[in-house]
């Protein structure tokens, strides 16, 4: 299984700092969660690791190796491990349900069509989407087309997977599968998770590490429980969802003595 890490990664989007010294560290066979608020950066963090983005500085190691000036060709066998559910679904609206699973299977390996067919439809009906394989996507409804793209995202058996809000959307007897799915690749297949989620019951289900990600920066890492009892003002604000808090939609102030890692505040 993979193992990923940032490295006081900055990545500047929009004229702003976005990623400010980010560092990160996903250990192999494990479930870290990232939380924080809307724009901080979760989304973007993903993208690095997965290649769509490349930091202006920084490392992104991927089994100690840095593939931050990857290029696409670089790219394409580390791919091939990976599983990414983005956070909007991205489903091609002209092709059913059954050849949006089969894509990665059909562009990149050379698999014959029995064994695609048999794939696709394990993984759908694990889904419970077995019967809407000859679906179109506009025929299906935003919970079904999330758990699509999750199919999609796992059809390869991959040694890493990235779940961007897996769980939002979702009724609470769908969402409560879905950590129950994330559980089980952890713990029958061993496989190294990241879980960008907004859902704090999820994220103390799934995660083993959680890390609050605040303006570009980790806040604080810790396991579920040091999380449940943190006493940084921010993670707290943030855990029990109160509107009243030192967090303000704007930011600004002094945060440093609340970050838990040394960061890299050069250039700010
Ligand atoms: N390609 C881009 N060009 C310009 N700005 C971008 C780009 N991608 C992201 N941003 C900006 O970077 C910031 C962080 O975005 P990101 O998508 O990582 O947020 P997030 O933490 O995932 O938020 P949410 O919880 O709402 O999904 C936002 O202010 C966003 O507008
Ligand atoms: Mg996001």
């Amino acid at each position: 299984m993979i193992e990923v890490e940032l490295k006081a990664v900055w990545k500047k989007l929009g004229g702003r700092n976005v990623l400010r010294g980010m560092n990160l560290r996903v250990p192999r066979g494990q479930t870290t969660c990232i939380i924080g608020g809307s724009g901080t950066g979760k989304s973007v963090s993903l993208k690095h690791m997965v290649g769509l983005m490349q930091p202006d500085r920084g490392e992104v190691l991927i089994d100690g190796v840095d593939i931050g000036r990857f290029s696409e060709r670089q790219l394409t066998p580390i791919r091939r491990k990976l599983g990414v559910l983005f956070q909007s679904g991205a489903l091609i609206n002209w092709i059913n349900v059954f050849d949006n699973v089969a894509l990665p299977l059909v562009e990149l390996s050379k698999i014959k069509k029995k064994d695609i067919e048999q794939r696709v439809m394990d993984k759908l009906n694990m889904l419970g989407l077995g019967h809407a394989s000859q679906l179109m996507p506009s025929e299906i409804s935003g919970g079904m087309k999330k758990r699509v793209a999750l199919a999609r995202a796992i059809i390869w058996d991959p040694e890493l997977i990235l779940y961007d809000e897996p769980t939002s959307g979702l009724d609470p007897v769908i969402a409560a599968t879905i950590n129950r799915m994330i559980v089980d690749m952890h713990e029958k297949l061993g496989v190294t998770q990241v879980v960008v989620t907004h859902d704090m019951e999820s994220a103390y289900t799934v995660g083993h590490t959680i890390c609050m990600l605040y303006q570009g920066r980790v806040l604080q890492v810790g396991t579920p429980d040091e999380i449940r009892a943190t006493e940084n003002p921010y993670v707290r604000q943030f855990i029990e969802g109160n509107a009243e808090g030192p967090i303000t939609g704007q930011g600004g102030g002094d945060l440093s003595k609340f970050y838990s890692d040394e960061g890299d505040d050069n250039g700010v």
